[in-house]
């Protein structure tokens, strides 16, 4: 029976993040190459994506692609541009039917043009949509973020917009690649690897994390019911001890 039932709606995730892993080794499993695995790939998120719906997750991030990946193979990398401009130029017209928000988090300016355009282009077909917040990382990584974010606030301290006391918490979310979004409160990675990887490392301070040996193309509606069902299991505290929280409830 799905584990679907056992999900309490009113205490699941707003947002969840993904580290899709496992491609390569699924596909040199099938004795194919690491594109066959990306593509097989595409189909995990698809399944993610409507499992994420029936939960009533708000928004949903996939790491996609980060600044590290451009040192792959050239034919890799290439491929994997290649995919996700048909990925998102096939299924921009479906994601649009079912509600789907489309955004982008990274230094998408310095992706393939055909890339920047079809993303372009889905952002403007969804962004009146009023459903799920399907967010891309692409050429994405915290550190980057974390600089830019610095150089910003570092500016704004000089120019005299800012005094250095005014910087927080606040001001530091507000000049990441994610403003505006709620942090996620669940990060799941794929494939066994239990490494956070350069993924939303301000983001993720509070998160619980959720790691499982399945393979990124084997990742089916189920496992995110379970991964889901595994964070609601925990006790999230936020610093504070059991009894200050049994307190404020
Ligand atoms: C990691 O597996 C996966 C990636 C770097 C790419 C993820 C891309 C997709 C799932 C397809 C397209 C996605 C969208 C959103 C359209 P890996 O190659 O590092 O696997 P390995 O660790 O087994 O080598």
């Amino acid at each position: 029976m799905s584990l679907l039932h056992k999900i309490n709606r009113d205490t699941a995730p707003r947002h969840i993040a993904i580290i899709m892993d496992g491609n390569g080794r699924w596909a040199q499993q099938q004795g194919e190459d690491r594109l066959f695995g990306h593509n097989f790939g595409v189909e995990a998120v698809r399944e993610t994506l409507k499992a994420a719906q029936e939960i009533g997750v708000e928004y949903l991030t996939l790491y996609a692609f980060s600044t590290e990946n451009w040192n792959r193979p050239k034919e890799e990398v290439d491929g994997l541009m290649d995919l996700l401009v048909r990925t998102i130029s096939g299924e921009v017209e479906e994601l649009h039917e079912s509600n789907v928000i489309i955004s982008s988090i990274g230094d998408t300016e310095g992706l393939p043009t055909s890339c920047k355009e079809e993303l372009e282009a889905a952002f403007e077909r969804t962004k009146n949509n009023t459903g799920i917040n399907l967010i891309l990382a692409l050429n994405y990584s915290a550190k980057w973020e974390l600089i830019r974010a610095t150089k910003q606030i570092a500016r704004l301290v000089k120019s005299g917009e800012i005094e250095l006391d005014q910087v927080d918490d606040d001001m530091m979310a507000s000049m990441l690649s994610t403003r505006g979004i709620p942090d996620p409160e669940l990060l799941i990675r794929t494939s066994g690897e239990n490494r956070v990887s350069n993924f939303l490392l301000w983001q993720i301070a509070y998160a619980e994390f959720h790691f499982t040996e399945v393979l990124w193309p084997d990742f089916k509606r189920e496992h995110l019911y379970k991964a889901v069902l595994d964070y609601q299991s925990r006790e999230r505290r936020f610093g504070l001890v059991s009894a200050q929280l049994e307190k404020n409830t």
